[in-house]
């Protein structure tokens, strides 16, 4: 396994730049996709309170007999759990269901761009207890650059990161550049474009494991397509958070041994379509979302 290069948040907070991402992991594979990534290397693991499995994540961080402090968790906010008091009871729920005392990373889920004063209360009940020593950082996800200057008109603490969709076929360059002038980490979820082919997310996508341009430059690495992808991610200076259950997959996602020329970089680039696969964060939040109920730990 070749060294996988650490990152450092605004606050100077440490976390490798991949992890394990927990996203559409059933309950019951959960905590023994977190022991075999934890066994393998991975020393960073991102889940959410709407994933349905925090509880588990902790369990399989137990069983891996990895040392709580090397790990970097990191969690998410549900946008019913959004406003003060909500808020700081699902900081609560979040660290009992992961077992932990501190959790690293705590970040809102999705901006409520209909509710944008929720979510703004929401933020600032993350910067209490980002203050009261009971996360180490706080952030945001699914934030367009309008969300982040709204965020920064009404708070203090600069979010440490900014997860978004972000793979070959959707890339925000635009985006990208605010976070670095404002020292925000990009990390991206769906790093190797699982939602350009996850079933169920609607007709007329192209996976982008298949594409011929990126299948040109995994065969003369040698390396899998999601290979390519995820150093991609990292010769960027991206964070990313492949997902998988599969053994043999999360043992090959942090297996990088290869280094990509800056051409290779610039051609992956430009797969870029400029239109994203996933929800518009400024969509209206569906009720079924809106008042989805997060249980209590
Ligand atoms: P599985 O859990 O069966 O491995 P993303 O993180 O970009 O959303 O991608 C996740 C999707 O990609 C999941 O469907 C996962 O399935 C699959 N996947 C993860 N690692 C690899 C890999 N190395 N090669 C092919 N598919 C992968």
């Amino acid at each position: 396994m070749t060294e996988i290069p650490t990152l450092t948040l605004n606050n100077g907070v440490t976390l490798p730049a991949l992890g394990l991402g927990v996203y559409q992991s059933a309950p019951e594979e959960t905590s023994a996709a977190v022991e075999t990534a934890l066994r393998a290397g991975y020393r960073h693991l991102d889940t959410a309170a709407a994933y349905g499995n925090e509880r588990e994540v902790g369990q399989g961080i137990v069983a891996s007999g990895v040392p709580r402090e090397e790990i970097v968790v990191e969690t998410k906010i549900w946008v019913s759990d959004y406003g003060r008091e909500r808020t700081l009871h699902a900081v609560d729920k979040a660290t009992a269901k992961l077992g932990v005392d501190v959790i690293d990373l705590l970040i809102l889920h999705q901006p409520l761009a209909d509710h944008f004063d929720r979510t703004i209360e929401a933020y600032l009940a993350l910067e209490e207890v980002y203050a009261a020593g009971r996360v180490r950082a706080i952030g945001v996800s699914n934030f367009t650059v309008t969300h982040l200057d709204r965020l920064a008109e009404r708070s203090t603490v600069v979010p440490a990161v900014n997860q978004v969709e972000l793979h070959p076929y959707f890339r925000q360059p635009e985006l990208q550049a605010v976070h670095a002038e404002r020292g925000i980490l990009t990390q991206a979820w769906s790093p190797i474009g699982g939602i350009t082919f996850y079933p169920g997310w609607g007709e007329d996508r192209r996976s982008v494991l298949d594409d011929p341009e990126l299948t040109g430059i995994t065969a003369s690495h040698g390396v899998s397509p999601a290979q390519v992808m995820l150093q991609w991610h990292l010769q960027q200076g991206r964070s990313a958070i492949p997902k998988s259950t599969n053994p043999d997959r999360i043992r090959q996602n942090i297996d990088l041994h290869l280094t990509l020329s800056a051409d290779e970089l610039a051609r992956i680039d430009g797969l870029d379509t400029g239109r994203r696969t996933g929800p518009d964060p400024d969509r209206h939040m569906p009720p079924e979302m809106l008042d989805r109920v997060i249980p209590e730990a």
